[in-house]
């Protein structure tokens, strides 16, 4: 199956073709004219509907070109700490463009309940129908950034199934194995391909 990967994000492309690739699938980034197309972003307080809405717009794009051998494939993420409303949620990426991971820590000092949880949902269109798979990783805000590694809100962040290092201090395959993309991933994997009994 040829899978078409709406993102910009040319990291998570080449990561996906790592999980796929094995399963005999091809997986190419999604481009029109030979560019990443911008698609409009719905005021949401969830990421599903994100998701679906830049699926919907997506589809409209390739129009004949997801045929029985193809499918669209997009995803979203982000982190929601739970003292601040769920915030920044699915304004991670613009969140983190302002005010920074230094601006999050200095909204959280002082602050008891640092618990946080990345969420990623999948959309998947094959065959004519869209499937949804969704991942969490919970964990907490820690005080101060730690660690090189990762993107994003990895410096500050310490999944509950780590050793109390960061993301960014985890390898990446440490980290796939407990993140929210990950476990998303995952359960897209048993569907193409169920586990045999
Ligand atoms: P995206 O929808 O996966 O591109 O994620 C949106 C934003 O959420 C990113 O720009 C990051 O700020 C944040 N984010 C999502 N996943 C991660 C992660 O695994 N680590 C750290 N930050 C993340």
């Amino acid at each position: 199956m040829r899978i078409i990967f709406v993102t910009s994000n040319r990291g998570k492309v080449s990561e996906a073709r790592g999980i796929f690739a094995p399963l005999g699938h091809a997986v190419e980034q999604f481009l029109k004219d030979g560019l990443t197309p911008e698609f409009s972003e719905p005021q949401s307080d969830g990421i599903e509907e994100v998701t679906i809405s830049k699926m919907e717009q997506a589809l409209m794009m390739v129009g004949r070109e997801v045929d029985e051998n193809s499918a669209l494939l997009v995803e979203d993420a982000g982190l929601f700490i739970d003292s601040l409303g769920g915030f920044p949620g699915p304004y991670s990426s613009y969140v983190e463009e302002k005010i920074g991971l230094d601006g999050i820590l200095s909204i959280m000092n002082g602050e008891e309940n640092r618990y946080a949880e990345f969420r990623a949902v999948i959309a998947f269109h094959y065959l004519g129908q869209t499937h949804i798979f969704r991942g969490k990783c919970e964990g907490s805000i820690d005080v101060e950034k730690k660690g090189e590694g990762g993107f994003g809100y990895d410096p500050i962040f310490v999944p509950s199934d780590s050793d109390g290092r960061t993301c960014a201090e985890l390898t990446a395959e440490e980290k796939s194995s407990i993140s929210h993309r990950g476990m998303a991933l995952n359960k897209l994997l048993e569907f193409l391909a169920p586990p045999s009994m």
